[in-house]
């Protein structure tokens, strides 16, 4: 048992019933994200970043009703000092992913939920050709669009899923990885 994983796992069950602006919790949205990379047959790192993707949000202060702007920075910060690259990077780059998919897909904008569209505009826009071209030459590029596409498709009201115990065993592997 790790004490970090612990205390991820009570971040879920106490902070993470607060809203952001979604019609789900912070829970809620993260266990749909990890259900549907797991649905999708994805990697243990990437199924791990789908659920701990806004793990930001529950590390600190919320900003607004949005929760904090800068939480893919907090949250990778954190998580780098326990998880390998793999799961870090995607958590890191989830927002730049939202910035980078407006700019190259003309329907993208159209998908994204009020609180994704609202947020955007704290996170700068769409990205500049110049930002387009760096983010595409990133190591972990596919990793992070999966897991904006889970990011953007897990707000479900009401759906039932696995609970956050059910990776347990997959966080805890990661961290000794
Ligand atoms: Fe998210």
């Amino acid at each position: 048992m790790s004490a970090v994983v612990d205390h991820i796992i009570e971040l879920f069950e106490t902070k993470g019933q607060e809203p952001y602006g979604e019609d789900v919790t912070q829970a809620e949205h993260a266990l749909q994200c990890a259900a549907l990379a797991d649905r999708e047959g994805a990697g243990e790192a990437l199924v791990i970043a789908a659920l701990l993707h806004d793990i930001g949000h529950l590390i600190e202060e919320p900003d607004d009703g949005f929760g904090v702007h800068r939480h893919d920075v907090g949250g990778a910060a954190f998580l780098a000092r326990h998880f390998p690259e793999a799961v870090v990077a995607p958590v890191r780059m989830h927002v730049a992913a939202k910035r980078y998919r407006v700019a190259i897909d003309p329907g993208y904008a159209a998908r994204l939920s009020a609180a994704s569209t609202h947020t955007l505009a704290h996170q700068g826009g769409p990205m500049s050709p110049e930002e387009v071209r760096a983010f595409e030459a990133e190591p972990h590029l596919q990793a992070a669009l999966r897991v904006r596409e889970w990011d953007d498709c897990g707000k479900v009201e009401g759906l039932v899923v696995a609970p956050v115990e059910a990776y347990r065993d997959r966080m805890e592997r990661l961290l000794s990885a």
